[in-house]
């Protein structure tokens, strides 16, 4: 099935299908905060005009010092990137030929990046009935890699995975001197988080990948910052473009590390949508995963793949993302964003549609 390989961008996924885009579409398929971007951002939009004429401090020193005095760390144990998916591409490159163990399913730029770098990729794959890490098989494929990707909430089940579970395979990497490359680019839905940033000190492998581009809804204008130890930041430095990032980024970053009260809002929003989709979703006989972030799976369990399903949703304007190109998933599910009221509203009154044409 030869679909577009990310969300967003709907129209690509019309134009593959053969399928006219209508007029109405929501696209459910990007997981970007439901309530949009905070206000202070358009409070101001004029200074960035400002930003724009001149270069950017390729440092970023503002920013990173912001981000060092909030986790309790030191500047030179934070990078800053265009969007994680730029720090992802460099752990890619500083990982070049070497073994690495990707956790599906999973975020599917891992395996892009590894491959381009001619790593030599290995598999653990999730049972899709409970999603479980099986640590002790975990720990035995890390004895023969240098490095393990694990996305935590994991895109694109939305499951998180409790700390002590991550620090039985962070002991295990330092045994065996592998990298534990952590991406956390959807931590900040999590209403319970653990912050792993603290155990940086004790496990040096440990490499921990963010997004801001998700909570603050800026995926057009690129944010996320990495945190590892400082020689592992010095590398990576190293392979980064001058100037990668811009001073629209760099300012906008400054003033959304201080929205803290957004953040508590939007876990808030997106739990309350969560109370009414589950018992919905329950009450039709849909299957959902029990997702800690602001995305779900989601499937019809009388189908094996979802392809039938998919296309109704799409001629009804409502755009999911597939899972063809998930190992593990194969796809069996669809993922859904957890959008405004509203939106899920529509989405409920397709479902309920669906039902009735299924049942
Ligand atoms: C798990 C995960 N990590 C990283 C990224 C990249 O994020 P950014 O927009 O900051 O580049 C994405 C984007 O979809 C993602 O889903």
């Amino acid at each position: 099935m030869n679909l577009p390989s990310h969300g967003a961008n709907p129209h690509y996924l019309y134009e593959k299908i053969g399928l006219a885009m209508p007029k109405n579409i929501i696209d459910f398929s990007a997981n970007i905060n439901p309530l949009g971007p905070p206000g202070i951002l358009k409070e101001h939009w004029n200074s960035f005009y400002e930003q724009m004429q001149v270069y950017p401090d390729p440092e970023g020193r503002i920013l990173k010092r912001q981000i060092a005095e909030n986790e309790k760390i030191s500047e030179q144990e934070v990078l800053l990137g265009n969007g994680a998916a730029e720090l992802l591409a460099l752990v890619g490159r500083m990982l070049a030929g070497k073994k690495v163990l990707l956790i599906q399913p999973t975020f599917s730029e891992y395996e892009k990046i590894c491959r381009a770098n001619g790593c030599e990729i290995h598999y653990y794959i999730m049972n899709d009935l409970n999603w479980q890490l099986d640590l002790e098989k975990i720990t035995e494929i890390i004895k023969h890699v240098d490095a393990v990707f694990l996305c935590n909430p994991n895109n694109p089940t939305g499951i998180y995975y409790k700390k002590e579970a991550l620090l039985v395979l962070l002991k295990a990497c330092v045994k065996h001197n592998c990298y534990f490359i952590l991406d956390e680019a959807f931590y900040d839905f999590v209403p319970f988080y653990e912050n792993m940033i603290p155990e940086q000190k004790n496990y040096p492998f440990l490499i921990i990948v963010r997004s801001m581009t998700k909570m603050f809804s800026i995926p057009g204008i690129r944010l996320g910052y990495m945190v590892a130890n400082a020689s592992v930041i010095k590398k990576m430095a190293e392979l980064q473009p001058h100037w990668s990032l811009n001073s629209i980024a760099l300012k906008t970053g400054e003033l959304l590390l201080e929205e803290k009260a957004f953040v508590a809002e939007t876990i808030q929003y997106v739990e309350k949508e969560k109370q009414v989709l589950v018992p919905f979703y329950a009450k039709m006989g849909f299957t959902i995963t029990n997702s800690q972030s602001n995305f779900y799976l989601l499937k019809d369990p009388l189908y094996d793949k979802q392809h039938d399903f998919l296309h109704f949703l799409l001629k009804e304007g409502i755009v999911a993302r597939h899972t063809y190109n998930y190992p593990g998933l194969d796809g069996r599910w669809l993922r859904f964003a957890i959008k405004n009221r509203q939106e899920n509203e529509r989405l409920q009154g397709v479902m309920t549609k669906w039902m009735k044409t299924q049942r």
